[in-house]
């Protein structure tokens, strides 16, 4: 080797080659086969898949729409047995149901009960035995006895934590103020150290209705002592038109419903009898994700995003100390400190602690409890002044006291609001954040982080990116939406540019992104989507020998600004008909499981 050869990749594929077209694509010497599609039956008594004829009672048997967050925990040793836990985030009408256009944002006005009955059931989650054959290759257990649909339709849920019971949680159906029906636009997630499943709940504001509308047709929360809350929370967002059937999702109704949902839900997959708990201890806002940790001293951590333009990064962590059995962990989510995030421009993070009765979080400003701190996280850490960030989505620790960031997009950012960890004006693609917590500790409420990469093509100078020079054409990429470690502890992202397609000409994808040495800042293109399907998951099982990964809502995000796909895609004419290419049947979101032909762990 000479001084001037160049460094080599710690990950070993040949990249592919970006692009854009119908269907997807792996790195050669890869297998990525489709193991679950939206309605596949999960269950032995389920019926197969009738598109034509949808019903809710089917659904509630069969996997659901728009997969996001992938996890897996092994039943046996070897770990070629398992439970697939899978979020099901939002619904696309427009593609779901036959001679069902997309009318308004104020409800689809074609949306009867029965339909709101379909797509309630395609909410949710899905727990799914799976294992390897002899070949190797993965399939579903369909008689698996740990299999399940977690939905807002049906799913009776507990609620614990700081905030449960509170008068604010209270509701004409549950005086109780800790019981709940469902969960609702699960993104991404995380599994803990004991197997269990946590389930964000993200866009909840979208599912409320109000029918007090102002002169402009916007929602009147005059009515309401906590306008203030709803207002900051974007509560009642209006886009589906279940509050037009059921009491509990119309704020006129059930104005208390809405602080019911925005929290962090752990399921047990191997208890299917056991009702999902939210976690009120976690804080309440748009979560993105809940990915976690042990700190140095045995802690739990968690680290969270609140997905919203100019919102904050959060971690959470536990009081008690990991114990790796079942009912010793059972109130690390329950009983422990929410931090927020104050990134400096010295470099440091500070992680500001949201206590009720310290600094301005008083019954004068408003706190009157810890359940109001909890219920109303946003206010707080407005008040302890948190760094508004781009979008702040995933972010996924490891073991070292590192942990990384993704900050998806911020359009609206202007020149007058930039900071030091968030520092270009009408952020189109997106950055990432690296942390080192104080002492290798993820417990430490200080740290220090810098920019990994920002976003976008680097040939164009007004764009701002920064990337290692020896990135390809193919590997640069926006809007960082999840990510994860393999066995190696080495990094993988996905994306989700939603509208912003047209502005890359790239379909969404996997992305290997190097952390350390000369080739920090490198990325390469692993496996890229059909086109107007973003990549969720993805998820590595413990052997690297398998990566899930998740295609949501193929054909619909962005496709009018593609060059051969000007159109919006609806049931009948979508813009790619993946994975099926079936002329009677709609593209649907999928789970494929990827391995190394021949096997082996991935990029090794
Ligand atoms: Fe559901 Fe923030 O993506
Ligand atoms: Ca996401
Ligand atoms: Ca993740
Ligand atoms: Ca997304």
């Amino acid at each position: 080797a000479t001084a001037s050869a160049a460094p080599e990749s710690r990950y070993r594929f040949d990249e592919l080659t970006w692009g854009n077209d119908e269907t997807h694509h792996i790195a050669n010497g890869y297998e990525a086969d489709v193991l679950l599609r939206w309605g596949d039956p999960i269950t032995a008594d389920a019926p197969e898949f009738d598109v034509m004829n949808q019903t809710a009672e089917a659904q509630l048997q069969q996997f659901g729409y728009n997969n996001d967050y992938v996890g897996f925990t092994p039943l046996n040793a070897e770990g070629t047995h398992g439970l697939l836990c899978v979020n099901h985030e939002y619904t696309n009408e427009e593609v779901m149901f036959p001679g069902l256009g997309r009318q308004d944002k104020q409800g689809f006005a074609g949306m009867t009960k029965e339909l709101i009955d379909i797509e309630m059931a395609a909410h949710g989650g899905t727990v799914v035995e799976i294992a390897r054959d002899a070949s190797g290759k993965w399939a579903v257990v369909r008689d698996g006895a740990f299999n399940r649909r977690i939905t807002p339709l049906n799913t009776a849920m507990t609620i614990d934590g700081p905030a449960a019971g509170h008068a604010r949680m209270q509701t004409n159906a549950d005086a109780s103020g800790k019981a709940v029906i469902g969960t609702l636009n699960n993104c991404a997630g995380g599994m803990t150290p004991w197997g269990t499943w946590l389930m964000a709940e993200e866009n909840f504001h979208g599912y409320f209705w109000t029918d007090a509308r102002d002169s402009d047709g916007k929602p009147d929360l005059t009515a309401h002592q906590d306008a203030a809350s709803k207002k900051r929370y974007g509560v009642p967002g209006g886009w589906y038109a279940w509050g037009q059937h059921y009491d509990r999702f119309n704020i006129d109704k059930e104005p208390n419903e809405p602080n019911r949902f925005g929290w962090v839900v752990e399921v047990d997959p191997r208890k299917p009898d056991a009702k999902p708990v939210k976690h009120t201890a976690l804080g309440r806002f748009r979560h993105e994700g809940c990915e976690t940790t042990i700190s140095a001293t045995g802690k739990l951590v968690v680290y969270m995003g609140d997905d919203n333009r100019f919102d904050y990064q959060y971690k959470y962590v536990s009081n008690g100390t990991v114990s790796h059995t079942d009912d010793a962990n059972g109130n690390l989510l329950s009983d422990g400190i929410l931090y927020v995030a104050r990134f400096d421009a010295d470099g440091t993070v500070h992680w500001l602690p949201l206590v009720h009765g310290e600094g301005p979080l008083t019954a004068e400003n408003g706190f009157a409890s810890q359940a109001d701190v909890l219920i109303d996280t946003r206010l707080a850490a407005d008040a302890l002044g948190a760094t508004p960030m781009d979008r702040p989505e995933d972010a996924q620790p490891r073991g070292d006291g590192t942990a990384y960031i993704m900050l998806t997009n911020n359009s609206k950012r202007k020149d007058t609001q930039l900071n030091a960890a968030n520092p270009r004006a009408k952020s189109n693609f997106g950055h990432i954040i690296e942390i080192k917590e104080a002492a290798g500790d993820h417990a430490s409420t200080t740290g220090t982080w810098s920019i990994l990469v920002k976003c976008g093509d680097p040939e164009l100078a007004e764009v701002g990116a920064q990337w290692n020079p020896e990135t390809s054409e193919n590997g640069w990429f926006g809007s960082p939406d999840n990510c994860a470690f393999d066995a190696d502890g080495r990094l993988w992202i996905s994306t989700d540019q939603g509208s912003k397609w047209g502005k890359t000409g790239k379909s969404d994808g996997l992305y290997a992104l190097e952390t350390e040495g000369e080739l920090r800042g490198h990325s390469k293109l692993f496996f890229r989507c059909p086109v107007g399907g973003e990549l969720c998951g993805p998820y590595f099982t413990e052997d690297s020998e398998t990566l899930f990964l998740a295609v949501q809502h193929p054909g619909t995000d962005g496709t009018k600004a593609l060059q051969g796909f000007e159109r919006a895609s609806t049931f009948e004419d979508p813009a790619t008909r993946w994975p099926d290419f079936d002329p009677k049947m709609p593209p649907r979101p999928s789970v494929v499981v990827v391995t190394k032909t021949g096997g082996g762990r991935i990029a090794v």
